[in-house]
């Protein structure tokens, strides 16, 4: 392992069918006011809502609503979040829903007390939180985004444009996170999926860097292995608790921070897909499923050996009589029909994305040093172009 790093992760977890029992014990620890975060509606439809609210009750809480947080949260939605939180001096911000809801949470957790403007300090200029933060808990109810266990938040401006996400310290990390794969059965199979194919890029975005020896590798071919095997079976069989509850653990695992350690990542993957939903607000996942095959084709003859190695490991590509480009290709193939077995959508023009956004997507993108290959505008072009 290259690198020196520190590693803490304080979120605390409880897994399983019957996590939601320890929710009152964690809401003990904190004040009286609790802001309810939630999206459109779904934890209505399928009882959670219900579940929670009798929890909150028994532990005699005021319960402040702060509903209706869209997928890819906006500036906007935050903006108000923060006015509610302030009205009501709210001591905890309890998220139950996806990772929209969890990161809408973290951002308005560091606004409260910030006398700045949150998107310009946190999203435009990329500061560091000095504020007092508010504590967060989650509810999970949509499986991918990793947020449940991370400190990333990220919060989209329709007027600019622009996508951005936040990676804030372990200070901003949920405090507790109920993972009830139970919860998850409701979901849509598209958002089911996405969520997948967003585990599977969380992977790949810290796999695909580095040359050295690194234990997080084998870690995330064990990883990749158990998500494709789960994946197939959920697909089939939505509910079957042990693919649910695997899927719901290796999205954890994916991006809670471990497996980065004394690695360089990647991220040109969310790079490209944020951009594509700033102009599209189109669902995570897909967004990163629609750019990932013309991004790895690109940068495949740079890190041929990760890409070989990627082929063997985890879609058990025979080297025999091969040669590296060859094995490299064969993985990708693989990986590429994979996909289609779920039905991601593999181009961007099905999300929406025209040819007149094209320059204006790419202007989008940051250019991340991390991976195999220090892309160009005019890569970003060409690869955006192979999307469509
Ligand atoms: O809003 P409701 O009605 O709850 O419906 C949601 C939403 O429409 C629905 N849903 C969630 N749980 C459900 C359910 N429907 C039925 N039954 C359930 N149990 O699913 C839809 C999508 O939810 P959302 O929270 O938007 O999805 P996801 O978890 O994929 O979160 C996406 C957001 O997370 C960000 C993305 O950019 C995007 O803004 N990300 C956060 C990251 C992080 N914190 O580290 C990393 C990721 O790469 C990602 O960028
Ligand atoms: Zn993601």
């Amino acid at each position: 392992m290259l690198g020196n790093f520190t590693y803490c992760n304080p979120t605390r977890l409880y897994f399983g069918e019957d996590s939601l029992q320890f929710l009152k014990g964690e809401l003990a620890k904190y004040g009286p006011v609790v802001q309810l975060i939630y999206g459109g509606g779904s934890i209505k439809k399928n009882g959670i809502y219900d579940q929670v609210i009798a929890i909150l009750a028994d532990c005699g809480k005021t319960v402040v609503e702060d509903a209706g947080v869209m997928p890819n949260p906006t500036v906007e939605k935050l903006y108000e979040g923060v006015k509610i939180a302030r009205e009501n001096k709210v001591d905890l911000l309890l998220a139950v829903g996806g990772g929209s809801v969890c990161d809408y949470a973290k951002a308005v957790s560091v606004s409260i007390r910030c006398e700045e403007d949150p998107w310009e300090k946190y999203y435009l200029r990329e500061e560091e939180p000095d504020c007092e933060i508010v504590p967060v808990g989650c509810v999970l109810t949509m499986v991918g985004t990793g947020s449940e266990m991370n400190g990333g938040a990220v919060i989209t401006n329709h007027a600019q444009k622009r996508k951005i996400g936040h990676v804030f310290g372990d200070e901003v990390f949920p405090k507790f996170t109920i993972l009830n794969p139970l919860f998850t059965y409701t979901l849509p199979k598209y958002q089911m999926v996405a969520g997948i194919y967003d585990i599977f890029s969380h992977i790949s975005e810290q796999y695909f860097s580095g040359e050295d020896d690194n234990t997080s590798d084998y870690v995330m071919e064990g990883l990749y292995r158990s998500l494709v095997h789960s994946s197939r079976i959920a697909f089939r069989d939505p509910e079957n608790y042990e693919a649910r509850s695997n899927i719901m653990w290796t999205a954890t695992w994916a991006l809670n921070t471990m497996v980065a350690k004394g690695k360089a990542t990647d991220w040109m993957v969310h790079m490209l897909g944020q951009s594509v939903g700033a102009y599209t607000d189109a669902t995570h996942g897909m967004t990163l499923a629609a750019v990932s095959l013309p991004y790895y084709r690109h940068i495949l003859p740079y890190g041929l050996k990760k890409f070989v190695r990627f082929a063997q490991n985890v879609w058990g590509v025979s080297p025999e009589g091969k040669t590296d480009e060859a094995i490299a290709k064969e993985g990708l193939a693989a990986m590429e029909a994979w996909m289609r077995e779920l039905g991601l959508v593999m181009k961007i023009s099905d999300l929406g994305a025209t040819k007149e956004m094209l320059e204006g997507i790419a202007d989008g993108v940051f250019l991340l040093s991390g991976g195999y290959k220090q892309l160009s505008r005019e890569d970003v072009l060409q690869i955006l172009r192979e999307s469509m």
